[in-house]
């Protein structure tokens, strides 16, 4: 059973990607998991602040500007603390490209136009074949305003898409007010794929030392359910590839992202409880569920879940809402 996928314009032989994580440090690691199945790999992410204070400290030779804030600048790591320095990040990943036949997309983090995307074009120098830009943003100040924010993604995307050919997809999150309008807007500014969604590591309060924790939980399943409704709801409406990222962790996880209109998932967390050899079990089963169930290959399948055949979606989601809250009863 064949199950190859198109992702991004890339024909890959699985639609199990291994998501951005600290999986590609390592040449071996990445080797292990293009012998169990994977179909492509993402780095992990080189981020704006990363470049910005290199290309500063370059030029500041090491000094801190007049107007920085220094409490403000002091959350971010120093230099040391990043896994891979930019130049690092180029060279393991030419290195990945020499020792992988699959698929290897780099990532770039940052949600601001500036210099800093230049690195799109070094990532292709250096062999990606295509680049997941990560627009992961929290915004907190009471004056900004969301257009604003949205305009100046979709300015980052247009400056990333239009200096490179391989393409280019952006990793979202799903607090936009209308995030069927705003994925759009990424395609039209040159995004060959939307990737759903970024997961928000949110921060427990140590309530002795009363400081905020931040901490890394993996995912559970549960946080698939809000992946499968935005792929369900964007899949009819866009052109370009679909991912789904968080909470994929068995072949039914892998079967609904694909009937919700998924070209491919991404696996972290599950990878990393389980090993490499996961995707194996995971392909074994996708195979299975597909024979089983009459299909020939996954593209049968993808987006039969969609909401292609409704002809409101925004009614059908209000009604089931109000239909849910009546089914409690004391
Ligand atoms: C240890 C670790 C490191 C990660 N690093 C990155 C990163 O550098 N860039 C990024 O976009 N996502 C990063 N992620 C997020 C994953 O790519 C993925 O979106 C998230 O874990 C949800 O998928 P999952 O449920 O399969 O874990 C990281 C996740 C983990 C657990």
């Amino acid at each position: 059973m064949n199950l190859s996928t198109t992702y991004l314009g890339l024909r890959l032989r699985s639609p199990f990607i291994v998501g951005a994580s600290p999986f590609c440090e390592n040449v071996g690691a990445a080797r292990q998991l293009q012998d169990a199945g994977a179909g492509a790999i993402v780095m992990r992410s080189l981020f704006e602040e990363q470049i910005d204070a290199e290309e500063k400290a370059l030029i500041h030779h090491m000094e801190t500007p007049a107007d920085s804030n220094p409490e403000a600048t002091s959350y971010f790591p120093q230099f040391a603390e990043y896994q891979l320095s930019p130049d690092r990040y180029l060279r393991q990943l030419e290195e990945l490209k020499r020792a992988l036949s699959i698929p290897v997309i780099g990532s770039l983090n940052g949600a601001r136009p500036g210099g800093w995307t230049d690195y799109a074009r070094r990532f292709e120098s250096a062999g990606a074949d295509a680049i997941e830009l990560n627009l992961y943003q929290l915004i907190t100040d009471a004056e900004m305003a969301g257009d604003e924010v949205e305009a100046d993604m979709v300015e980052t995307v247009r400056q990333v898409a239009a200096s490179v050919r391989i393409p280019v997809s952006v990793k979202i999150s799903p607090f936009h007010t209308s995030p069927a309008h705003f994925a759009s807007m990424l395609e039209y500014a040159g995004a060959a794929g939307i990737v759903l969604f970024n997961r928000f590591y949110q921060p427990d309060f140590n309530i002795e030392e009363m400081e905020a924790s931040p901490q890394l939980a993996l995912s559970d399943r549960s946080e698939l359910l809000l992946r499968l409704r935005w792929l369900a709801i964007l899949s009819p409406q866009l052109r370009g590839s679909l991912a789904a990222t968080g909470g994929v962790h068995t072949t039914s996880d892998v079967v609904k992202a694909i009937l919700a209109g998924a070209h491919t998932v991404q696996l972290v967390s599950v990878l990393l409880r389980h090993g490499p050899r996961f995707i194996t079990t995971l392909a074994n089963g996708l195979r299975e569920w597909l024979v089983e169930h009459g299909y020939e290959n996954i593209d049968q399948l993808r987006g039969a879940m969609s909401h292609r055949r409704c002809p409101d979606p925004a009614a059908f989601e209000r009604a089931n809402y109000i239909r849910i809250l009546q089914t409690w009863k004391i």
